[in-house]
């Protein structure tokens, strides 16, 4: 193993393979789970600027990280969005991913056809307009429908998340599973989790995904696949075709194999999405790199931290 490899490797064996960065906290939805009505968000002049995510994400990669994930608030609101797109895929990553509510999608899928951004999860929880609406408090679902359908036909990769809530949407878990196999796009359920404003209503909302599953028996059969151990879902075949994941992060958290590593809008990468500690790349030397890394990783907990103070948008799904 290289010396640049062993930095990337923590006590437990654990190497950081993923970046996540979250461009940003703002967002033209505000999902129940996610948001307040009125969020107040980070003056856009703390955001990382193009250039300085650039030369942070270039240090990262070159120190061995493989996949970066852009996400947010809703990271299509960036207008150097395109700008970020195109110079992440010049770098050597094996995977370009992009996590968004597909509001903004549509205009930019043309352009991103020719980047190496090619893997797409979208926000969905909802596959009635209604309830959509209901969810996100905002309209839209027509336009987020119609960019899944155009995203998968140019031949992206398309997964849809839908974060799933007890006396919400629990009653379109076979509708979900309906649609994954009629569309051919991989559907994975999110356990809610009990973080910023969920947490005065996640014993009543919260549906596991053990809960999830036995419902689903009555109507399916599932065949669980070989899922890599850094994975965040377990991934199953069903018996009408379809894909389907569960992300178990309040039941089952994924930490033992986590390889991942986050950068917040402001730059500052972060060892867990648990933990509000963190490290400022804006202004770190190159030459500084390895040192911080390693210190951001023997941070990185083995197992989930019960309390995170900051809601999810301002550290990224
Ligand atoms: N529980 C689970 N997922 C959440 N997200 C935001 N808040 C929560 C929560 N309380 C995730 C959603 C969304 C992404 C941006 O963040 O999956 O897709
Ligand atoms: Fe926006 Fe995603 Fe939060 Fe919904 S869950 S308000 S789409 S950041």
């Amino acid at each position: 193993m290289s010396r640049l490899d062993y930095r990337m490797v923590d006590k437990q064996g654990r190497r950081m393979r993923k970046l996540r960065i979250s461009l940003l906290d703002a967002c033209n939805l505000r999902c129940l789970y996610c948001m307040p009505e009125r969020p107040t968000f980070m003056p856009q002049k703390d955001w990382a600027s193009t250039k300085d995510l650039i030369r942070i994400t270039r240090n990262l990669v070159t120190l061995g990280i493989e996949e970066v994930r852009l996400t947010g608030g809703e990271p299509l609101l960036r207008r150097d969005f395109m700008e970020i797109a195109h110079e992440l895929s010049a770098l050597p990553v094996k995977k370009l991913g992009l996590t968004t509510n597909a509001l903004l999608l549509a205009p930019h899928l043309q352009l991103l056809l020719h980047s190496k951004l090619q893997h797409l999860n979208i926000s969905l929880d909802s596959l009635d307009a209604e309830n959509f609406c209901r969810i996100t408090r905002r309209d839209g679902f027509n336009t987020v429908m119609d960019a899944i359908y155009t995203a998968k036909e140019f031949g992206f990769s398309v997964k849809v998340n839908a974060v799933m809530m007890k006396g919400v949407n629990d009653h379109e878990l076979s509708a979900f599973v309906k649609w994954s196999a009629t569309h051919d796009i991989p559907v994975r359920f999110l356990e809610v989790m009990n973080i910023g404003v969920m947490k005065s209503q996640f014993r009543e909302r919260f549906l596991s995904a053990s809960d999830m599953m036995a419902m689903l028996r009555a109507d399916y059969q599932f065949n669980a696949l070989n899922d890599t151990p850094d994975s965040t879902s377990r991934n199953f075949h069903v018996s009408n075709g379809a894909k389907i994941g569960f992300i178990t992060s309040e039941s089952n958290p994924f930490c033992t194999g986590c390889s991942r590593l986050r950068l917040t809008p402001k730059g500052q990468i972060r060892p867990c999405l648990f933990m509000e500690e963190g490290i400022d790349l804006k202004s770190l030397a190159s030459a500084d790199y390895p040192a911080a890394l390693a210190a951001i990783i023997a941070m990185k907990p083995t197992g989930r931290i019960p309390h995170q103070p900051q809601p999810m948008y301002q550290i990224g799904g």
